[in-house]
């Protein structure tokens, strides 16, 4: 007998049982219903489909402490493997305890109890319904979490629950979702590609409702969300193969930029987003769902299938309770931009994020709808006044500083600066300065308070500009004129245009 089938022998299954399998293994062809039920029978057949799903989600779902413990999972404080019969989860994103009785544990055994959920993505402890003593928590989740579950109508009596254990409500023939879970026992099995199919599980409530708590989607309702969604006509295996774990599981025909939306991927290919890897489902996608714990204000842990943005910078994702997402007439849901947008530009505000939002993927959307950007800092001249030109910058809170370095009527070398009063659109208004009385090596005595005059910028594109600048009566005097005349970049913008950054997020992605 192989290690693979003393493997399977560990996990629960009689000795008896497995040879009978060796021999299903070689009889089982179309038509026959299959000897036995366990996954492992099925790889000899269907080796690859076997081999991606065994290192998936699906089989850990419910663990045997014998098995849980040969992978990277704690325990609460004060047990060992010996108290405990099941762990649940431990795959991705946490794991609860069941003890000998088959209930599970919600107090650990320190002064303040709790700290029975590991965050494995957090690394950290956390109450999973630490009000309930230990031994009152039944286990009822086993219609999602293992194979063939028979809930017991009557939990008092034990010969209805697994093993007899009194916490345990109801039976099962195997822990976790095991091939014939999905494809049935009658080979060859079954096959069900509809999103009902997954949203057995991966549901919540009423699938035409998204249940939110503590400012994030609750877990486990891919379907809710998928229904509400911009795919919530096509199966969840268009995208998934169902077989791999979800990173490796979109499917080759699935490539967002390139099986269904190549124009929009072409465009998105040329920003400097998609340069950093910045990649659709990192907007669309975004981390709205929760599980264990939030990675962050506007990060939970689990990527959200509704796919729409809300670009309304004032738009609420919860009911006013918080306790579901709006949805609109067509019970349709829209994720919003701290969720789609912030989770990386933390310190842009909603309001700034929507006018590079609004019409994301428009190739023509210009400067005109967005305004001053830091885009536009850099070297500006006109070509038939070489001589003379602009030195702008344009910060992040769309503060405009420039110096103009020209000649006086006098004919010496001159410097105006000029810094924002005012700004509509991509207009800007300055007052403008003409600094004196430095000397070459000691600028202390200068000063940089006496006015030139005031002046006009504006920027229909990010290399095309206009500038007007007006003296007062006082530089008048000393022979200046207003001028008025077009700008165009010398050189080619450091940084893209139109633009803005969270400096240190570009710095982690670079
Ligand atoms: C002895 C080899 C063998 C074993 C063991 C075996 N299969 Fe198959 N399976 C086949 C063959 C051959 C086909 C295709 C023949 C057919 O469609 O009738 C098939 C077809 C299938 C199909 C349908 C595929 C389709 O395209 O319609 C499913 C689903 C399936 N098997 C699941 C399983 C599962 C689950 C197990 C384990 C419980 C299993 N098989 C064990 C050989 C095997
Ligand atoms: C979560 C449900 C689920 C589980 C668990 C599952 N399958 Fe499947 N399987 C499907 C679905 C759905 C399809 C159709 C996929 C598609 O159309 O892309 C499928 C397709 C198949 C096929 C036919 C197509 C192909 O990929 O060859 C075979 C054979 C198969 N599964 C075998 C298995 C075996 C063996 C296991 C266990 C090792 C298994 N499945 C576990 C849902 C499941
Ligand atoms: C019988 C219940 C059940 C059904 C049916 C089911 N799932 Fe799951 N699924 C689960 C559970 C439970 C988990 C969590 C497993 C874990 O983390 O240990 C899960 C996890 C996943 C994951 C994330 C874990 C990973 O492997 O990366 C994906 C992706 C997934 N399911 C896709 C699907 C798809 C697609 C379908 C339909 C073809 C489907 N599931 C059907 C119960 C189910
Ligand atoms: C309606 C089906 C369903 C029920 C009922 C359910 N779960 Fe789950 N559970 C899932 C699915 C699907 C996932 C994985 C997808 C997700 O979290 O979004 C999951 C994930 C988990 C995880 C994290 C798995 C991991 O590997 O990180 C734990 C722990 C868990 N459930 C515990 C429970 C407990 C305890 C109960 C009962 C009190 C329960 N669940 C009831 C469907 C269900
Ligand atoms: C339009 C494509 C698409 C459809 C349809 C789709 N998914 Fe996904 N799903 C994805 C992508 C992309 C990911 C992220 C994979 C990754 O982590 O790289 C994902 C991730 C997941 C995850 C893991 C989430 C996480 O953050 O780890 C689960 C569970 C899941 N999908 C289940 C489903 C279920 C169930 C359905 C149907 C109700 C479904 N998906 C429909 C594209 C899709
Ligand atoms: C996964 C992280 C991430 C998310 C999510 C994200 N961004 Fe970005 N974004 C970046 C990084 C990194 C840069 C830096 C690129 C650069 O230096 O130009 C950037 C740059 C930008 C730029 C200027 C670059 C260009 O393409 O010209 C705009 C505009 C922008 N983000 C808008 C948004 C909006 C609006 C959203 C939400 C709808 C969003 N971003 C979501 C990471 C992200
Ligand atoms: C930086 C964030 C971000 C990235 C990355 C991103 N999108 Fe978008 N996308 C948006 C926003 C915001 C909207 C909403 C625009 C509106 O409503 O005006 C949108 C809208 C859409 C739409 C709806 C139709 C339309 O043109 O408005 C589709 C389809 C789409 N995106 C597909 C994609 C694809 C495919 C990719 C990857 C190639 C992608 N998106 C990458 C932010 C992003």
């Amino acid at each position: 007998m192989s290690n693979r089938r003393n493997f399977v022998t560990r996990s629960g299954f009689a000795g008896g049982l497995v040879s009978l399998m060796a021999g299903a293994v070689l009889l089982a062809f179309s038509g026959m219903a299959l000897a036995q039920t366990i996954s492992d029978g099925c790889i000899d057949c269907h080796a690859d489909n076997y081999n991606d799903w065994k290192v998936s989600g699906h089989p850990y779902k419910l663990m045997k402490a014998d098995i849980a413990q040969n992978r990277p999972i704690p325990l609460p404080s004060g047990y060992d493997w010996d108290d405990i019969s099941y762990v649940i989860g431990g795959y991705k994103w946490k794991s609860r305890y069941m003890d000998l009785d088959g209930y599970i544990i919600t107090n650990d055994d320190s002064a303040e109890g709790g700290n029975t959920q590991y965050n494995m993505l957090t690394g950290k402890w956390s109450d999973y319904h630490a009000d309930e003593a230990n031994g009152t928590k039944p286990y009822d989740c086993g219609r999602c979490h293992t194979t063939n579950w028979v809930a017991n109508p009557d939990p008092t009596d034990l010969s209805g629950n697994q093993d007899g254990m009194a916490g345990i409500w109801g039976t099962f023939d195997q822990g976790g979702i095991q091939c014939i879970q999905c494809h049935g026992e009658d080979h060859p099995g079954m096959i069900d590609t509809s999103a009902e199919a997954c949203g057995e599980c991966h549901i919540r409530g009423d699938a035409d409702t998204i249940p939110a708590s503590g400012g994030f989607i609750r877990h486990h309702e891919q379907y809710n969300e998928h229904l509400a969604g911009a795919h919530g006509s096509t199966e969840c295996v268009m995208c998934h193969n169902p077989h791999k774990k979800s990173e490796w599981s979109i499917k080759e025909t699935a490539q967002c930029g390139v099986s269904c939306h190549s124009a929009i991927g072409e465009s998105y290919a040329m920003t400097s987003m998609a340069d950093y890897g910045v990649e659709c489902k990192d907007c669309h996608m975004p981390y709205a769902t929760k599980s264990a714990k939030a990675l962050g204000p506007h990060q939970g842990d689990l990527q959200t299938h509704i796919f729409y943005i809300d670009t309304d910078p004032t738009a609420n994702m919860f009911t006013e309770d918080g306790s579901f997402v709006v949805l609109d007439d067509n019970g349709k849901a829209k994720v919003t931009m701290d969720f789609a947008c912030q989770r990386c530009h933390e310190t842009a505000s909603l309001d700034e994020l929507a006018l590079y939002a609004k019409g994301f993927h428009n190739p023509d959307k210009t400067l005109a709808d967005i305004g001053l950007d830091p885009g536009l800092s850099g070297t500006w001249w006109n070509p038939a006044k070489s001589g003379e030109g602009f030195l702008l910058e344009v910060d992040q809170n769309r503060f405009l500083y420039a110096s103009f370095y020209t000649y006086g009527p006098d004919g010496e070398q001159t410097w105006l600066v000029a810094a924002l009063e005012s700004s509509a659109g991509i207009t800007a208004n300055v007052k403008v300065y003409i600094p004196s009385g430095g000397t070459w090596g000691d600028p202390s005595g200068a000063d940089t308070g006496i006015e030139w005059g005031i002046g006009t910028f504006t920027f229909p594109t990010c290399t095309s500009g206009n500038v007007s600048l007006t003296p007062n009566a006082a530089m008048m005097g000393m022979g200046y004129t207003a001028v008025m005349y077009d700008l165009e970049r010398i050189l080619p913008s450091g940084i893209a245009c139109p633009t803005f950054v969270n400096n240190e997020m570009a710095a982690a992605m670079k």
